[in-house]
């Protein structure tokens, strides 16, 4: 039996997670809120805690998973050789959505990094697995979606793909960001980064003072043999309707939007378009719109992105067409997230 627990995001009191502390110190698996996305955790340090996370997922065995801290100490419990850049700007970074690849410490098991000598750690923004963490120690977490799926931005989503294969869900209403951290490997100089997330490169360069090197996954070019993370190789965030993103000069790409629309409807398609207020108001079109927020602040696309995933396949949409975005600040990571889950992407 899954429990389920709603809990105010910012203002609840500790005795309110004694259910959820105490299954994830019994080698239990708990689904929680965090800034980003929802996660799925375990006890970090127990290796039959963390299988369950991989089976409830149904998450393939070589894509390593994230160790969420609830205080500064117990970093030095899951990864050493930490370089000095790191240490100098970690107490601006965290608690926040930055998760760096770190040499593993002994006491984490293979399960966890899927055999690798390196670690991902992160602190999360968000008072309930922080308050976690700081109850039960270092927990293990990927996103709490079945494998494959868009990640959780709201408990609905956990529920629908993990209940009764999980022992506790905490409802802690929409999570903040709605895309996942920005992942860095720390253990190459320059550091690289991964996956770009919430927190841009820009501030990263700006708090660290160094030059981060892209690798060529975070912008998801062409596929890659290789992965440095293995998570990389794995098709993501993927609904089920069949996902088109347009490319392009923007008006070139609002007449491609309307032509293919134009197109799938005269086949008789059931078609939708993911697209921001702004766009929407130009196609002048009011059916078959999924609004990803406003083209002036990428922060509402991002937090709305995965949830518009979903909403396609609960509209029974059998294709999405989406526009596409600027690959710099946060629109960046939001580019990631849509060409992975696109199946074509069109330049217009
Ligand atoms: O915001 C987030 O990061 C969320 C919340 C729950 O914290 N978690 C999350 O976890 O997105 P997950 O498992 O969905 O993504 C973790 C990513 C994967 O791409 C994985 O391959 C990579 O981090 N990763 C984990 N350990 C790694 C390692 N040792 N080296 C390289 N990449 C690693
Ligand atoms: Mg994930």
């Amino acid at each position: 039996m899954t429990k389920i627990i709603k809990v105010d995001p910012v203002n609840f009191r500790k005795d309110e997670l004694k259910i959820a502390i105490d299954t994830l110190i019994d080698g239990g698996t708990v689904a929680f809120p965090t800034e980003t996305v929802y996660g799925l955790g375990a006890d970090a340090f127990n290796s039959r805690a963390v299988k369950k996370i991989f089976e409830a997922k149904g998450r393939p065995l070589d894509n390593p998973i994230i160790v969420h801290l609830g205080e500064f100490d117990q970093l030095d419990s899951v990864a050493k050789h930490i370089p000095r850049w790191v240490k100098d700007s970690i107490d601006t970074l965290w608690p926040g959505p930055v998760t760096f690849v770190l040499p593993k410490a002994k006491k984490v098991p293979n399960e966890v990094t899927a055999g690798l000598p390196t670690v991902a750690v992160r602190m999360p923004a968000h008072p309930i697995p922080l308050t976690l963490a700081k109850e039960t120690g270092p927990i293990g977490a990927p996103s709490a979606n079945l494998s494959g799926r868009p990640s959780p931005t709201i408990a609905e989503h956990v529920i629908r793909d993990l209940y009764e294969r999980v022992d506790v869900i905490i409802d802690g209403g929409e999570t903040f960001f709605g895309l996942e951290s920005t992942v860095i490997d720390a253990t190459e100089d320059p550091p690289v980064l991964l996956r770009p997330g919430p927190m841009t490169l820009e501030e990263l360069e700006e708090a660290t003072g160094k030059k981060f090197k892209i690798h060529p996954v975070a912008l998801v070019h062409e596929k890659v043999n290789t992965p440095k993370s293995p998570g990389m190789k794995y098709r993501h965030y993927a609904p089920r309707a069949k996902l088109i993103l347009v490319e392009g000069d923007y008006d070139k790409a609002l007449d491609r939007i309307l032509e293919l629309y134009n197109g799938y409807r005269t086949k008789r398609k059931k078609v939708a378009l993911l697209v921001t207020k702004e766009t929407a108001g130009k196609l002048n079109l009011s059916n078959d719109i999924i609004i990803l927020g406003d083209r002036r602040n990428l922060y509402t696309v991002a937090k709305n992105l995965f949830k518009a995933l979903r909403e396609l396949d609960e509209r029974n949409y059998e294709i999405g067409i989406s526009e596409s975005f600027e690959l710099k600040g946060v629109g960046l990571a939001i580019m990631n997230r849509i060409r992975k889950a696109a199946d074509s992407i069109v330049k217009a």
